[in-house]
């Protein structure tokens, strides 16, 4: 194979003509593939049954403080659950409200909180400020974004490199700008790059000096244990203890859940802050909620033990995962890495492999492998507004489907790119 920038019109016309022929034959298979949202397989959520039955009698369902579980009491989460989520999110057990199933819902209420009545340090609620922005790194995870469009944040993009989002764009934003309320970060094995911030991005973070008084980093890590590899895993310096050291503790919402260790939807979400900030977190919650499911909280501690026991049961996952990741890499290598047309980064855990496809070929390339019967995330929704100035990342999510289809849906998503790219490449002609 050569690079295509190195092929006559002539070659480029036969390769499509080959391209396309080998095209409608996969179509002709009538395939219904998913490579769109990152779902553990029901091989990975076979691995936690166990935490359905681990509450199983009244006897059972008493927490270490005494408490009867199935009944109603506990904003905060019972005591050796609040334990084991601040060893998820690298915080003190004080500094962590165990909510409901979803993290993402926890960050949507931060968000609304701040808008409806305002933070701590805020003069005013978000809502009656009059252009208030969010930065989002990117390629980032849709949802943030959806979540900020909602409220009516203005979203500014800032672009991601290996080490991170560009802090020299970061610091200069934040610290002049009084309008910038926040940021969402997805600070290992990001969504979709798989790039973890180096220490010095974190120590950047942690010394922001907002001109918003009420600026919060949004630091979800949801990936923060889920390493693919035991002997090269990305280290991930503690926010928390980085921004204590420079008194910045309130600035920073850590985020985090059970949804790919245990169940998604049924699992146990978490949000770690300083203490100022848990009170007034609970303070709203408490008009929300009595009390989230501590049978829910009960049985993920009896089931996982303690922290160190759930990163030992990581592994498990990992093991599923780790042939499903390297066989999207390789195909990726041999089909696509001498065009000259596309790159990725390997990443060492997490559930994305983020593509780059020729400029203007990513939303091509998506709907060509729809029109064959693999549906993908929508290109674009990587980015703010769902809009990819350069039309050209793809987000692979390996994880749920089984390897055999898994396999089809990766080689065919290389001809769709080939064919994208060639399409362009001729069009240019
Ligand atoms: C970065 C990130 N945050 C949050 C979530 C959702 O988490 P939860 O199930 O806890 O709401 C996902 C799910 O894909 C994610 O990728």
């Amino acid at each position: 194979m050569s690079a295509y920038s190195q092929m006559s019109e002539k070659e480029l016309r036969t390769e499509f003509g080959r391209l396309k022929e080998e095209y409608e034959k996969i179509q002709a298979m009538n395939l219904a593939l998913d490579m769109s949202r990152g779902k553990p397989s029901s091989k990975q959520l076979d691995l936690s049954t166990g935490v359905l039955t681990a509450v199983y009698d009244a006897s059972s369902a008493i927490s270490s403080n005494g408490l009867d579980c199935r009944n109603y009491g506990v904003l905060d989460g019972i005591p050796e659950a609040r334990e084991l989520m601040a060893g998820l999110l690298g915080v003190q057990s004080d500094e962590v409200v165990v909510g409901g199933t979803s993290s993402l819902n926890l960050m949507f209420d931060a968000v609304s909180r701040a808008m409806t009545h305002g933070l701590p340090e805020s003069d005013k609620p978000w809502s009656l400020c009059p252009d208030i922005k969010f930065l989002c790194p990117v390629p980032g995870y849709d949802r943030h974004f959806s979540i900020t469009q909602h409220f009516g944040i203005k979203m500014i993009p800032v672009e991601m490199d290996e080490n991170g989002p560009n802090m020299n764009k970061v610091e200069a934003l934040v610290n002049n700008d009084p309008t910038i309320k926040g940021i969402w970060c997805v600070p290992k094995y990001s969504n979709p790059g798989g790039i973890t911030y180096s220490n010095e991005t974190v120590r950047r973070f942690a010394r922001l000096n907002p001109a918003a008084p009420d600026f919060r980093i949004f630091w979800d890590n949801a990936y923060s244990i889920h390493d693919l590899y035991e002997d090269h895993q990305d280290h991930l310096e503690n926010i928390m203890d980085v921004c204590k050291k420079y008194g910045k503790e309130d600035m920073v919402y850590i985020f985090g859940s059970t949804s790919k260790i245990s169940f998604p939807g049924a699992g146990l979400a978490a949000i770690g802050a300083s203490k100022r900030n848990i009170d007034h977190i609970c303070k709203a919650m408490s008009v929300q909620t009595i009390g989230h499911n501590k049978l829910t909280q009960l049985a993920h501690v009896h089931f996982y033990k303690d922290f160190e026991n759930m990163k030992e049961f990581m592994k498990k996952h990992a093991a599923i995962l780790r042939p499903k990741f390297e066989m999207v890499l390789s195909t990726l290598e041999r089909e696509l890495k001498e065009l000259g047309i596309a790159s990725w980064v390997k990443p060492n855990g997490g559930y994305f492999i983020s593509l780059n496809v020729m400029e203007g070929c990513a939303r091509r390339t998506v709907e060509l492998c729809a029109n064959a019967g693999v549906k993908l995330t929508p290109a674009g929704a990587t980015y703010p507004y769902g809009i990819d100035p350069t039309d050209s990342n793809i987000r692979i999510a390996p994880s749920f489907p089984p390897e055999e289809e898994l396999k089809v849906a990766t080689e065919l998503l290389c001809l769709c790119v080939r064919m994208a790219a060639l399409e362009r490449l001729l069009a240019r002609q």
